[in-house]
């Protein structure tokens, strides 16, 4: 059986922490086994919330791509690019931004969302209003069957299909043939990847993203000042996990504390194994373990954990000229699919 192709991509806005590693990219690595994988940084989204500021741009790029292959995605197995590298998902963007009605994107929750929440940006522009438009050419020119992404991208996935349903509509019947792909699909949210006309309707792979805490007990979130970065220096990181906020009801060591209030217990449980889980929590509620030493227990399973990654990332920072090679590589292969659909593409719209 022919592979999946799968495509996602990943703003870089920053350096990435640990929820964006248990989260996203994890699911990616594993997603690499099996299939066929496209992930690309997507610094032209990037611009669409923050154009005045794009000087940090180039080394969020280079950040995000150490992070990514530090923690295991391979260039062996995935094609990793960068989306800018790849200039036919600007044309395709293009050419679905004429087709696409402006009330589709502006009733995208998403979109009102971020209109409501995010006050000290500027998101009246074009650019960010046709995010979505530009996001499903990333999708669309790589005929991609699944795109791993979280519950508040499926707006997008939707504005998606509904782009390439209506162009396949418009224009994939006044060509003969088609160089359609065709695959089986099991497991998604559809169990059929129906296909007429050029461009593939791509089904969401939903990740379920564990949502990890961040050192206060919040969302762990750049914005809350409270993550724990894959990049931070060792003494750093070991303040971060000593002081992960604990059960606040226990004061005194002999109080008996409520793993389940307690943000280092949520660590434990994806850090340390199902024994050490259940004796900590019984010790914890039993006062028969300190948070000191039971934070300590955390810290070390953490660092046994992500010790190759720093190793790696190490190695990769003191030779970025490897990462942009391989970055590069990725966007020459990636370009070669992308050019093909737009040729395709446009052939089917007689252009
Ligand atoms: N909008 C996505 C996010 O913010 C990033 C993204 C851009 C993306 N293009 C994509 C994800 C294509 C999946 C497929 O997370
Ligand atoms: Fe949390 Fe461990 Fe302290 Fe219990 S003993 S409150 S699980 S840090």
């Amino acid at each position: 059986m022919q592979k999946l192709r799968v495509l996602s991509g990943m703003q870089p806005s920053g350096r990435m922490h640990l929820g964006n590693l248990i989260g996203a990219l994890q699911n990616w690595i594993k997603l690499q086994e099996e299939n066929e994988c496209f992930f690309f940084v997507a610094d032209w989204h990037a611009i669409s919330t923050s154009y005045e500021n794009t000087k940090d741009i180039k080394e969020n790029i280079k950040q995000m791509l150490i992070d990514w292959l530090a923690c295991g995605l391979d260039p062996a197995k995935s094609t990793l690019f960068i989306q800018s590298h790849v200039e036919e998902h600007a044309i395709l963007h293009l050419l679905l931004s004429m087709i696409t009605p402006v009330s589709w994107l502006e009733r995208n929750p998403t979109y009102k969302e971020q209109q409501e929440q995010i006050k000290n940006r500027d998101l009246s522009t074009y650019g960010f209003l046709g995010y979505p438009v530009l996001q499903s050419a990333d999708i669309l020119i790589y005929k991609a069957d699944a795109v791993p992404v979280g519950v508040d991208q499926l707006p997008h996935l939707e504005l998606t299909r509904e782009i390439a349903r209506r162009f396949n509509y418009l224009y994939a019947n006044k060509r003969s043939g088609g160089a359609g792909r065709s695959r089986a699909w099991s497991g998604g949210i559809e169990s059929s990847v129906a296909w007429s006309g050029i461009l593939t309707e791509p089904n969401a792979l939903l990740t379920e993203i564990p949502k990890l805490p961040g050192t206060d007990g919040r969302k762990m979130s750049k914005s809350y000042n409270n993550a724990i970065y894959i990049s931070d220096p060792v003494d750093v990181f070991e303040n971060k996990v000593k002081n992960l906020i604990t059960d606040p009801a226990r004061v005194r060591r002999t109080d008996k504390g409520n793993p389940d209030v307690c943000t280092a217990f949520v660590f434990h449980k994806i850090y340390s194994n199902a024994d050490d889980v259940s004796q900590i929590d019984r010790d914890c509620r039993m006062a028969a373990i300190g948070c000191t030493d039971c934070k300590k227990r955390l810290l070390d399973k953490m660092k046994t954990t992500i010790k190759p990654v720093w190793e790696k990332r190490k190695e990769l920072s003191a030779n970025a000229k490897r990462v942009f090679e391989i970055a590069e590589a990725g966007s020459m292969k990636a370009k070669e699919i992308a050019s093909n659909t737009l040729k395709e593409v446009k052939e089917a719209m007689r252009i």
